[in-house]
């Protein structure tokens, strides 16, 4: 194995720094740390590519698979619908040869020289695709939300370990030290006692009702709809609009929520709160899309920590900026000694040295990784849990899953997350919404 080694002079390494942070908006001190660590030496191996294949050939699968590719090369696609197959094709096309091209998963998770499976799929097919490719041997980049159901996360996880494949959820937000510094300023009491998280999720989309659409040529719909019901097709349940179905996946408060709370939990620490309760604040219109689009949930934790998840109208559902003096996407920590608030781009405080004091040296330290694809890869070689493992996004996607609960039951609910199940008063209802029906044939044994 070859070894990279580089060495500039330390004046040169402090002026790199410094522009760094200005850009960024981070700490001097954060940067020269984080600067020093990338400095070690790590070996490289050209010849170590693995073979990878994408499996959803959508606007985020092909973005995955163009990232990947700086890594390994990417040999199969699938996708049920052949306009999106030919067009990743094309764009992952080398020296005029495309990769093998499959509309069943299955099929393709019978290549035995395929190493690594990206999923990209909408959410309702991310666990019998990820289960799939666990028993067929893969390494699985799968994106967020996890799952579909909490009942799915539990099954994915003891897959998972039991196979030990290594598992990325797509969950990027752990990969930017943004982020990473504001937790570790969290954990290490900057705040004092942390008592409130206020997550900000973009609002929904409410609207409708639609008109069913013939079946665009080359989709195959009833393999879209997988285990979902059977119905009419609609573009506006199909590419990209999946989202605000709850039978495809659960409205923003999965969607965005699959990031933002993912590091509310991981600034807190602990895996699962213990009660969950919220109202909706506008209906979905019928004959619509279905996933309540406008929200106020509040979770407690057993150390009393009180998370609020919100929406916001102020950012569009891609999270750009609708509003500009309205209120943003992002997660605000505020304890008894001042707030910290970070989102894509943003790291504030309510006074800067909150930020700007170094940690000490012995202060905690979170799992360090600033390119999301890159952590994988090197886990796929080093067989070590990547940032965020199944288990990660399991826990993540159930509590997005609780706070979706709560919304479309209208009951205030108590969790055990060691047993992974409602108790208490209103549980045998809540427990009802563990698992859903799925439309057969497409069950836990259907890859
Ligand atoms: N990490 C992020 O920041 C991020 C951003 C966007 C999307 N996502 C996630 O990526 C996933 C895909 O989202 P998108 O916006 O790309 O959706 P999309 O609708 O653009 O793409 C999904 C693709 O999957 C295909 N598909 C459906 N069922 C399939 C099956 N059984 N087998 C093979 N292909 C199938 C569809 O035909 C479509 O081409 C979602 O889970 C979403 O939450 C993550």
């Amino acid at each position: 194995m070859k070894t990279k080694h580089f060495s500039i002079s330390r004046r040169e390494f402090l002026r790199i720094c410094s522009a760094t942070a200005a850009a960024a908006g981070l700490p001097l001190w954060f940067v020269e740390r984080e600067a020093r660590a990338a400095q070690t030496p790590k070996p490289l191996s050209p010849n170590d590519r693995p073979a990878i294949a994408l499996v959803g050939c959508g606007g985020m699968g092909r973005g995955d698979a163009a990232n990947a590719a700086r890594f390994g090369d990417i040999v199969a696609l699938c996708d049920v619908d052949q306009k999106h197959l030919d067009e990743a094709a094309k764009q992952f096309s080398k020296d005029g040869q495309s990769p093998a091209k499959f509309n069943d998963f299955r099929k393709l998770l019978e290549r035995d020289d395929v190493h690594v499976i990206i999923t990209a799929t909408p959410d309702h097919w991310h666990t019998l695709v990820n289960l799939g490719a666990t028993k067929a041997g893969k390494d699985i980049y799968g994106e967020k939300p996890l799952t579909l159901t909490i009942d799915e996360g539990k099954r994915l996880v003891k897959a998972v370990r039991k196979q030990n494949t290594i598992f990325q959820t797509g969950s990027q937000q752990r990969s930017d030290p943004r982020f990473r510094l504001a937790c570790e300023l969290v954990r290490n009491g900057r705040l004092g006692k942390l008592k409130e998280i206020t997550v900000w999720l973009p609002a929904g989309l409410r609207e409708g009702p639609f008109k069913p659409a013939p079946v665009p040529a080359g989709l195959d719909w009833d393999f879209w709809l997988g285990q979902a019901p059977k119905v009419d097709y609609l573009p506006q349940r199909c590419h990209t609009m999946f989202r605000y179905w709850y039978d495809y996946s659960g409205g923003t408060m999965t969607d965005w929520g699959a990031h933002h709370n993912d590091i509310a939990l991981w600034a807190l620490g602990v895996p699962a709160p213990q009660f969950v309760e919220g109202k909706a604040l506008a209906q979905p219109i019928p004959g619509g899309y279905t996933a309540i689009s406008e929200y106020d949930v509040q979770f407690t934790y057993p150390n009393g920590v009180i998370h609020r998840v919100k929406s916001t109208r102020a950012d569009n559902i891609f999270g750009g900026v609708e509003i500009p003096e309205g209120q943003r996407n992002g997660v605000r920590f505020e304890g008894d000694e001042g707030w910290i608030w970070v989102n894509r781009g943003n790291l504030r405080a309510s006074d800067k040295a909150l930020i700007d004091t170094p940690l000490s040296e012995t202060a905690q330290r979170l799992y360090k990784s600033d390119d999301h694809m890159a952590n994988f890869f090197e886990c796929v070689r080093s067989r070590k849990l990547p940032i965020a493992d199944v288990e990660i996004g399991h826990r993540s996607a159930t509590l997005c899953h609780l706070g979706a609960i709560t919304l479309r039951t209208g009951l205030k609910l108590q969790w055990d997350g060691q047993q992974e199940q409602f108790v208490g008063e209103n549980a045998r209802e809540a427990n009802g919404c563990l698992a859903r029906e799925m439309r057969k044939p497409y069950d836990y044994s259907f890859a």
